[in-house]
């Protein structure tokens, strides 16, 4: 199978609301997903710092992965958080963050899999539970 890694564009629209609507609906438990706009991102970016004391510095979050079930275990996720990695060192990021709920195998084992080290367990402010990893750039 070929993969092909692009950036989104306009025309792309409806087909990735579908992809969202499709892995959203079809969670086995909606807590594994937090869903959010622009500026929860920006005031939840601020909050995760402060978890991982990180406040001082240039921080890059990896998430909101989205992998139609038909798709997943072919190392989609793996290579492109890679290729995130990368360019975020590029960018002159200091640290890499991210975060998964606890069952969610699939997100964890990514993470683990491209060199994130679990640093700590803990819920949110918004409630969910969280396993928080970082990697330093
Ligand atoms: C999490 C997610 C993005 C991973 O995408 P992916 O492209 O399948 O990931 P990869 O193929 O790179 O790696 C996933 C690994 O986890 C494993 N895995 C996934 N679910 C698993 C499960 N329930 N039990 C055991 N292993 C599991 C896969 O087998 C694979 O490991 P392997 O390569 O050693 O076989 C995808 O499962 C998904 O879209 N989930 C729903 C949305 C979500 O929860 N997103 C994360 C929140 S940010």
């Amino acid at each position: 199978m070929e993969l092909l890694y692009k950036k989104i564009e306009e025309k792309d629209k409806e087909q990735l609301f579908k992809l969202i609507d499709i892995v959203l609906g079809g969670l086995p438990d909606q807590a594994h997903f937090i869903p959010y706009e622009q500026w929860e991102l920006d005031s939840m970016l601020d909050e995760f710092k402060k978890e991982f004391n990180l406040t001082e510095y240039k921080v890059c979050e990896l998430g909101g992965n989205l992998v139609l079930p038909e798709y997943r275990g072919k190392g989609i996720t793996t290579k492109l958080q890679t290729m995130e990695m990368k360019l975020a060192k590029e960018l002159g990021f200091d640290y890499i963050i991210s975060m998964a709920h606890p069952d969610n195998i699939g997100s964890c084992k990514t993470l683990e899999r491209i060199g994130l080290e679990f640093v700590k367990e803990t819920t949110l402010s918004n409630g969910f539970l969280r396993k928080l990893y970082m990697k330093k750039l």
